[in-house]
């Protein structure tokens, strides 16, 4: 099953699932770390049914919200139906469909874990942000609790914060910082044998 195929499967229970994985205030620190303000345009890559788009929405954001899926987006415009200022594009890691220094802020969260290649994923995201503008990204600490990757589609177990430090600076970002959210993502394996609590990391960067 491709990504696209398992989010499409998962697009309708994913808000009740992100609540059972990790807490709104994941989405809090990344927004204020990027000092984010009302009036601004920010991008949520990898946005799903829109989590980190909600909590920019309530700070006066006009968001861009990108995905790979078609459902997810769909999922997110029934919930936010009659709000003006989401602007749903379907696009992929690679290529977003955005053009180049618009944006004020990036974020991406639980996303870079699912793309192919995370340092081109980080790089196309530095490109869509306006000299000055900040790259947020949330994603799991490297872990070993495998049974992800077969049961949530996951790519990657996670990243050594150094490779993503060194990602960001290579993608051109300064003042790269990459520490604990202080928050960790949990989920019980299908069998109930296993249980995954991984810690989350929080990267910025500014362009
Ligand atoms: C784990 S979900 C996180 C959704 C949302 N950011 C959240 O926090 O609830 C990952 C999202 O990234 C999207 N995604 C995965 N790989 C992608 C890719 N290569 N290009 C664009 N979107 C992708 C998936 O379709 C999915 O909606």
């Amino acid at each position: 099953m491709s990504s696209k195929q398992y989010f499409g499967e998962v697009a309708r229970q994913w808000d009740e699932m992100r609540e059972s994985f990790f807490s709104e205030a994941v989405r809090e620190k990344a927004i204020s770390l990027a000092g984010a303000e009302s009036g601004e345009l920010a991008a949520d890559i990898g946005a799903g049914t829109g989590f980190i788009t909600e909590g920019l929405m309530q700070k006066g954001l006009r968001v861009i919200a990108v995905d790979q899926s078609a459902s997810m987006l769909k999922e997110m415009g029934e919930k936010f139906q009659g709000v003006d200022t989401i602007d749903y594009r379907l696009g992929e890691a690679e290529n977003l469909p955005i053009e180049d220094n618009v944006v004020d802020h990036v974020f991406a969260n639980m996303y870079l874990h699912h793309v192919e290649n995370p340092p081109v994923a980080i790089k196309e995201m530095a490109r869509i942000l306006k000299p000055g503008g900040r790259l947020v990204i949330t994603d799991l600490d490297e872990h070993s609790f495998d049974f992800l990757k077969r049961e949530h589609h996951d790519r990657w177990m996670g990243f050594k914060r150094e490779d993503v430090q060194r990602w960001f600076s290579a993608a051109g970002l300064k003042e790269v910082v990459v520490d604990c959210v202080g928050e960790d993502c949990c989920a019980p394996s299908s069998c109930g044998d296993e249980y995954a609590s991984v810690s989350i990391f929080l990267a910025s960067g500014k362009k």
